[in-house]
């Protein structure tokens, strides 16, 4: 039996913010998400977030997470008290109980089961993942004998110049027979130069605590302000990145590529400079996106060509060119083999198969069939100034430049609308509609204008 807590209720003064530290998002969710996240493999029976510093906020941000118990620690008096919270919570569980700091949100979730096998398989009274870093500032330092004893540790601000060589860190990740951890926890004093309650001191009354290395260093990673926030971003994107590679993806320039991991790429893409891919995007096989592009919340099917492009909450079918400068929001639906762009902005939007909307366009609340030409500066006048309206083409259509379509109207198959008509009503299929003035010819006007000029003079 495993029950997670999380530390969640420090402020994380050096962050300099109004957010609680463990809210600050790093790639799409936040330090607390992604520490929760680490745990999945390990199947807790319970899973607590200690909360104090803005816990409402906290609690609301983690609403989604079913059957995560929330503790208030109402002052943040240190780690060790955080975890005396518990106490009460805990009374009866017989288990082990992983604790971790909210503030590490690149632990890989293998680790930790290997963490938790370690400790099973030693009956260890407490096991912990430590590191040896080449710069180690700001944490923990642990002392062990030679079978990775644990004798002691010592937070950085309380270390001695000797005892700061040691650069073999605590992670604030461990694994505590939770039995024996709840009969020292009250034992805890705050005898340090912050006069916090440490959770690293009940290590001292356990016996015996073993100290696990972690593989990669970068994983246990603490984030406490914004610079470590930013180094965290960089190796996330490493990893996923790396990941991507060797998937069969190419990132042309990677250093400049940004890629949030609740993206799904499939091999023979190859993302260009300066693209960024985030939330829940999707991009089918053989496609070629950027350079200069954000995809977002968007499904790209397969061989599409997206550049210099702004995608969001939109999908696009195969075969689709999209760009440069194009601007798709909010639920638009492309079909297959369209060209969307130069220059076109579509908004909540439906469009058919080999559709094209070439140049300078804005299409919204809008629903256009397939093989439709839509010309040159066409416009959907989709707002009163109190409602928007929707703008019905059928297939076939053809649309002339900088034609304007007053909404709500609907045009049928096959028609032809003349260049710079202003379309206020209804066409029927197969018509051609012109609704411009028609224009004027003055015969000889250059003579009439230069006999004017003449009298004047
Ligand atoms: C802690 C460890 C240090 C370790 C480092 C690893 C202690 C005393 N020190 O230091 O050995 O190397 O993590 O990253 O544990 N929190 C609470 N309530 C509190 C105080 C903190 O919930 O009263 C939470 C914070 O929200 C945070 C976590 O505990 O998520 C760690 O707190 P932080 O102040 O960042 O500890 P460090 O100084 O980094
Ligand atoms: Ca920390």
């Amino acid at each position: 039996m495993v029950a997670v807590a999380i530390l969640a209720a420090g402020r994380g003064t050096r962050m300099k913010s109004n957010l609680p530290k463990v809210l600050h998002s790093l790639g799409g969710r936040s330090l607390l998400e992604r520490t929760l996240d680490s745990c999945r493999l390990l199947n807790p029976q319970r899973r607590i977030a200690i909360v104090g510093y803005q816990a409402e906020r906290v609690k609301e941000a983690l609403q989604h997470q079913q059957g995560l118990e929330f503790v208030e620690q109402t002052e943040q008096l240190g780690t060790g008290h955080a975890v005396q919270q518990l106490l009460p919570h805990l009374e009866g569980f017989t288990g082990d109980l992983l604790v971790l700091n909210g503030d590490v949100p690149l632990l890989r979730p293998e680790t930790l089961q290997r963490l938790l096998q370690i400790h099973k398989t030693h009956q260890n009274a407490a096991t912990l993942l430590t590191a040896h870093l080449p710069n180690p500032k700001g944490y923990g330092r642990v002392f062990c004998d030679g079978n990775n004893i644990v004798t002691q540790i010592v937070e950085d601000r309380d270390c001695t110049a000797a005892q700061k060589q040691n650069h073999r860190i605590n992670g604030g990740i461990y694994c505590f027979n939770w039995q024996k951890l709840a009969e020292i926890l009250p034992k805890l004093s705050a005898n340090n130069k912050q006069q916090e309650y440490y959770l690293t001191e009940a290590i001292a009354y356990l016996q015996p605590v073993m100290a696990v290395d972690v593989e990669d260093y970068l994983e246990i990673s603490g984030i406490n302000d914004r610079k470590q926030l930013a180094e965290a971003y960089q190796i996330l994107q490493t990893r996923i990145k790396d990941y991507w590679m060797a998937a069969g993806v190419t990132l042309i320039d990677p250093e400049s590529i940004t890629i949030d991991d609740t993206v799904i790429l499939h091999p023979d893409t190859i993302v260009e400079p300066q693209t960024h891919l985030r939330g829940n995007t999707e991009i089918g096989s053989g496609c070629r996106i950027g350079p200069g592009s954000l995809i977002e919340n968007s499904q790209i099917g397969e061989n599409v060509t997206v550049m210099y492009s702004v995608v969001s909450n939109s999908h696009v079918e195969a075969g689709c060119r999209i760009g440069p400068y194009a601007h798709l929001r909010g639920e638009v639906r492309i079909g297959e083999s369209c060209r969307i762009g130069n220059f076109v902005e579509i908004k909540k939007a439906t469009i058919g198969n080999k559709t094209n909307v070439a140049h300078l366009s804005y299409i919204g609340d809008a629903t256009i069939g397939d093989r439709v030409n839509v010309g040159a500066g066409t416009i959907t006048a989709n707002y009163d100034g109190v409602k928007k309206h929707h703008t019905h083409i059928g297939s076939g259509t053809k649309t002339g430049a900088n034609s304007v379509f007053v909404a709500p109207v609907t045009i049928g198959e096959d028609v032809t609308v003349a260049a710079g008509s202003v379309i206020t009503k209804n066409v029927p299929n197969e018509a051609l509609a012109i609704a411009r003035e028609n224009q004027k010819i003055i015969e000889g006007w250059h003579k009439i204008k230069t006999d004017m000029g003449n009298r004047k003079a």
